[in-house]
């Protein structure tokens, strides 16, 4: 089946959105629960395509899940199997490196696939492998898997300071050291919101895991986990999606369901560039009338400007008065989208990890794809400025990580539709 979505572009948006269960939360506290005996009852899990996958990966493992209502799940690990997750599925997504964490802290050992995910370039994961190593584990890459193995008498707690802040590594550790004996602590942690919802999900369930959300993270092992509920927190970069793609088709929106203090890097740039932000307890009313104004970003780690809001905040820019400049300082190549933006009338050039963008007017609709997932969901923002009709290809990597895209954005008056249809088939010349 090839899915597109199709966009008439040129409406402002107006209404209301509620934004799902973060996404980057939700993928590690699911193999989180492979670390627990009992039963979780996890609400607000997203309805996405990397999360069915995971969900896949655990009931193939022996896990018994059942959905109460549509984002509330009861998952029960207590019965799991020793066994080498599927690898088809865990090649799939790049989250599935958290099953070596978690199946270390379990049994000791984990063979998983290496992981797949948006290629934005080289996305090593030594740090994961340095951390596990420093907590007593023998670490081998081989044929494609990473294959760890604890001690006989398990895993130890020790002092672990990562070269570059990452969050894989960071909450992969975490899961590692959780059931570990002695006290972990990771240094240059990194702080985004997830590293703390993934603590605070392991503490509900019984972890004695403190400081997440500084760059000091102290975990104290227990001796086992036991089952419990948990609320994900919601997702800090759909609610920017929206945000941002309100403040580029302009109109009102508000976005319920969000955690203000999550957004403020998000919120200063697009307030700097006329956009009027009112922030309630756990809403934000975006509002933007007149012509938005340049400005400049740099990604970095949390709390600073969000890699995974560069393409959207792109779009913005995009049609911004003047020249703004937008520095990548996460991966090596996240601009590829860019020339897909500049298809549709945008005037971006790009010099390996800066991007130049000179505002124009207008863009205009047309055919592009969705490079990854952030930067499709950019694709459909500038579908939705756009004058014409524009499709998006390769949609795919946008419902790996947006739940329901569509029906919110028609929510809030947008003219976009998804189109279904059967794989092309190989016509053979028979004359
Ligand atoms: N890095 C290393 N070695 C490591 C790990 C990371 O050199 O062992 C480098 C990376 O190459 C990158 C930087 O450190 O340059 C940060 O990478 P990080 O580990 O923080 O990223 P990640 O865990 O692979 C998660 C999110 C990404 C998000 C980044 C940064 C998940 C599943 N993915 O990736 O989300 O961009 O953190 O915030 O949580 C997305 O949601 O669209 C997405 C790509």
């Amino acid at each position: 089946m090839v899915v597109k979505y199709e966009i008439h572009g040129g409406k402002q948006l107006q209404g209301k959105v509620m934004i799902s269960g973060a996404k980057n939360a939700a993928v590690g506290i699911l193999p989180a629960t492979l670390l627990v005996k009992g039963t979780c009852r996890i609400e607000n899990v997203p309805d996405i395509s990397d999360i069915r996958l995971l969900l896949q990966i655990l009931s193939e493992m022996g896990a018994s899940i059942r959905r109460l209502s549509f984002s509330t799940l009861e998952i029960d690990c207590t019965r799991v199997h020793d066994i080498v997750a599927p690898s088809d599925l865990v090649r799939r997504i790049r989250a599935s490196y958290y099953l070596i964490g978690a199946q270390l802290g379990r049994f000791g050992h984990a063979t998983v696939a290496l992981p797949g995910g948006c290629n934005f370039g080289p996305r090593p994961i030594d740090q994961h492998i340095k951390g596990f190593e420093a907590l007593g584990a023998n670490v081998e890459l081989s044929g494609g898997y990473v294959i760890a193995q604890a001690p006989e008498d398990g895993l130890r707690g020790e002092r672990i300071s990562l070269d570059v802040v990452s969050v894989g590594a960071t909450m992969n550790i975490m899961l590692g050291a959780v059931l570990a004996q002695k006290t972990t602590y990771i240094e240059n942690a990194a702080r985004e919101p997830h590293i703390v919802d993934l603590a605070s999900f392991l503490n509900a369930m019984g972890a004695q895991i403190y400081g997440a959300g500084t760059d000091v993270i102290r975990i104290e092992g227990v001796e086992a986990l036991h089952g419990g509920s948990y609320s994900i927190i919601p997702d800090q970069i759909e609610a920017g999606t929206y945000m941002a793609a309100a403040v580029a088709a302009g109109g009102e929106v508000l976005v319920q369901n969000v955690i203000p203090k999550h957004m403020e890097a998000i919120t200063a740039k697009l307030r700097e560039m006329g956009a009027k932000i009112t922030e309630y307890e756990d809403a934000i009313e975006v509002k933007r009338t007149g012509r938005l104004r340049r400005a400049n970003v740099k990604t970095l780690p949390y709390p600073g400007f969000p890699t995974d809001m560069q393409p959207q905040a792109a779009v913005c820019m995009a049609i911004a008065k003047g020249t703004s400049v937008i520095t990548e300082g996460i991966y090596d190549t996240r601009f590829r989208y860019c020339a897909e933006l500049n298809r549709m009338g945008a005037k971006i050039k790009v010099n390996t990890k800066v991007a130049m963008i000179e505002g124009v007017e207008k863009l205009h609709g047309c055919e592009v794809k969705a490079c990854d997932l952030r930067a499709g969901a950019a694709m459909v923002i500038a579908g939705l400025v756009a004058d014409g009709t524009t499709t998006v290809e390769d949609v795919q990597y946008i419902e790996r990580g947006y739940e329901c895209m569509i029906d919110k954005l028609r929510g809030l008056g947008a003219d976009i539709r998804r189109i279904e249809s059967p794989d092309p088939v190989n016509i053979q010349n028979v004359g």
